[in-house]
């Protein structure tokens, strides 16, 4: 995790450092710190928390330079403190440096380091960097850019890495694993973790790949591989909005990614499903006669967007489906061959178990697909081909928008693969095109001011609960694990989740007046039966929170209280229903008075194992 931002140019590099970091704090955030070189000095500044305590102090003591380098810290290794915040600078203080990812093998290099005489101050993996280069420094005459070179041959594992001297202008950086985006200005350059962090100062960027590295000066760059050969990297023109990357009138970014539902299943579905011909064209490069079962690997909440794509594809194209966690699928030796498509899915593309899980499968000749967000992320770089969701930069750590999109990719993913392979008819295929497309309109009313103040009024009468119990059945069982997932993230609340029929074979056991459960009752072919469970939970004095589709008079007496939500196919009522129990999660939050952008412990890019 970790957010980085480097800038070398002409203006002032603490506003460029403080700005950047201030919107990549959702990659961590319990420490940050700046290194910031003014002719023949580096200056350091670092505090534990949040960067508004680094920010005040730079306030009261500004440090005057234009060249910089900043770190907000996710701790992996070393409690979250002032020391253990990043830069880390070299014993005579002439190198600083500040890394982003794990150094597997810190602790043989710390331990040679510290036989060879050198003295670390902080408990972090990220400080043997720091004594490496300097030791290659001394190797390497003086060159910054070799010694980094030399020492990165060393070490094993993930890094972003950023490196000043002080007798250089220059900032060499480096990366495996970790994201690293170069801007490109007009006498000046940027480095950051994150497109959002350099739009406000270009959008001309290079996306470094694995395994580069790239020297900085005010007026250009030159980018190599670890061996110093030399490659070309393409500058690209980023059109973002930098308005889309900022909370614009919400009060929490999460809140404004639940608004952006409707926009960005919009971006999702354009230009892919033709009403008028019946086709889905997804230009992926991909012959769905060329595989004959599918893998599908993610974590968290894309995790569950692939169990919705499970069930889609299994009922739509009839290709047997598996889904597993991407930090076990990695582990359990998976039964993968040529005939395998396995397809990872990630808002980030950079979650590490995901992106692992996609190198093992192609390591068994697998064909890929990514189902991805950020673009120019590690995996779009290494699946065959991408499915992006286009949902726009996603901040708010509990992923909302891009849940909704992946679900939706998914549904298209399994319209395709049914009418290319002739298990949906025209019909039916048409009939399901046409709900898919009826998407961003049922999200917006969904969004509708009656409906969401009628959640807010319930989050408020549920929110002093300990626990919460969620079931759903069929293609809204993991509609319920999301839910579940989304709650516990950011209000700190227990809640479990189960498929509503297993609910008797255990979970039961927990259910009394004091337990909300939520059930999603929308229609369904399985409508009955959940009912059923429903009844089952009221014999045993359960509160039952219902969602219902609109109209369904019949079964509101059911429920202690009903959220009702649009009518819509049943194939498409994993993303209407998802939106109805992100707003439940958000107001049982907001009520707690917890801070939903930045939940604890969490981060929004896991790029460690
Ligand atoms: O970037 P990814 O989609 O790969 O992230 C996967 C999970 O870490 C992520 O979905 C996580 O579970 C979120 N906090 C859920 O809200």
């Amino acid at each position: 995790m970790c957010g980085i931002v480097g800038y070398i140019g002409t203006r002032q590099a603490q506003d460029v450092l403080i700005s950047g970091l201030s919107k990549l704090e959702y990659r961590g955030y319990d420490s940050a710190g700046v290194a910031i070189r003014d002719g023949g000095h580096i200056s350091v500044e670092k505090k534990a928390g949040k960067l508004a305590n680094l920010a005040t102090v730079l306030e009261q003591r500004p440090l005057h330079g234009t060249l910089g380098i900043g770190h907000t810290r996710w701790a992996t290794h070393g409690l979250p403190n002032d020391t253990n915040a990043h830069p880390h600078a070299s014993e005579d203080g002439k190198i600083v440096i500040i890394h982003n990812g794990i150094i597997e093998n810190y602790l043989p290099l710390k331990e040679a380091l510290l036989k060879r005489g050198h003295k670390f101050s902080s408990e972090t993996d990220s400080e043997v960097l720091v004594h490496l280069i300097e030791e290659k420094y001394q190797q390497a005459g003086g060159d910054l850019y070799e010694a980094v070179r030399l020492a990165l041959g060393d070490v094993r594992g993930a890094y972003g890495i950023v490196v000043t001297h002080v007798d250089h202008r220059e900032i060499v950086a480096a990366r495996t694993v970790s994201p690293m985006v170069m801007g490109v200005g007009e006498g000046e350059m940027f480095l950051a973790s994150d497109v959002p962090a350099l739009l406000p100062y270009t959008r001309e960027m290079v996306f470094l790949h694995d395994g580069d590295m790239v020297v900085l000066h005010d007026d250009g760059f030159k980018v190599t591989d670890l061996k110093g050969n030399e490659v070309r990297r393409e500058i690209e023109h980023i059109d973002w909005d930098a308005e889309a990357a900022e909370k614009g009138g919400y009060d929490s970014y999460m809140m404004k990614e639940i608004y952006e539902q409707p926009n960005a299943l919009t971006n999702t579905l354009i230009g892919r499903l033709h009403d008028d011909t019946g086709q889905v064209n997804l230009d992926i490069n991909l012959d769905p006669a060329s595989f004959k079962r599918i893998s599908i690997i993610a974590c968290g909440t894309a995790f569950y967007a692939g169990m919705v794509g499970e069930y889609l594809i299994e009922q739509l194209a009839r290709i047997p489906v598996d889904i597993d966690v991407a930090s076990e699928y990695r582990y359990r030796n998976p039964l993968v061959s040529e005939n395998t498509l396995a397809i990872v899915m990630s808002q980030s593309g950079e979650t590490i178990d995901t992106l692992e899980a996609l190198r093992e499968a192609k390591k068994y000749g697998a064909k890929t697909l990514g189902i991805i967000n950020a673009k120019g992320s590690s995996m779009t770089r290494e699946v065959d081909d991408t499915l992006y969701i286009h949902a726009g930069p996603e901040i708010g750590v509990a992923s909302t928008k891009a849940y909704t999109s992946m679900v939706s990719a998914m549904l298209m993913l399994a319209l395709w693969l049914g009418r290319a392979r002739g298990t949906l008819d025209e019909t039916a295929g048409r009939k399901l095109l046409h709900s898919a497309r009826e998407l961003p309109r049922l999200v917006e009313a969904a969004l509708e001011p009656e409906r969401v103040e009628n959640i807010r009024a319930i989050a408020e009468k549920y929110a002093d609960s300990r626990d919460f119990l969620f079931l759903g059945r069929g293609v809204n069982s993991p509609t319920a694990y999301e839910g579940a997932l989304k709650l516990k993230e950011i209000s700190y609340i227990h809640a479990e989740a189960y498929a509503a029929g297993e609910m008797k074979h255990g979970p039961i056991a927990l259910i009394d007046e004091h337990m909300p459960v939520v059930v999603i009752a929308t229609e369904s072919k399985l409508l009955e039966k959940t009912i059923s469970n429903v009844q089952e939970v009221r014999a045993r004095k359960g509160r039952v929170i219902l969602l219902l589709s609109d109209g369904d008079t019949e079964n509101a007496r059911y429920g202690d209280d009903v959220i009702y939500v649009p009518r819509a196919d049943e194939m498409v009522s994993p993303v209407v229903n998802a939106v109805a129990l992100q707003l439940l999660s958000i107001f049982i939050a907001q009520k707690l008075g917890k801070d939903v952008d930045k939940p604890r412990n969490l981060a929004k890019a896991v790029t460690v194992e």
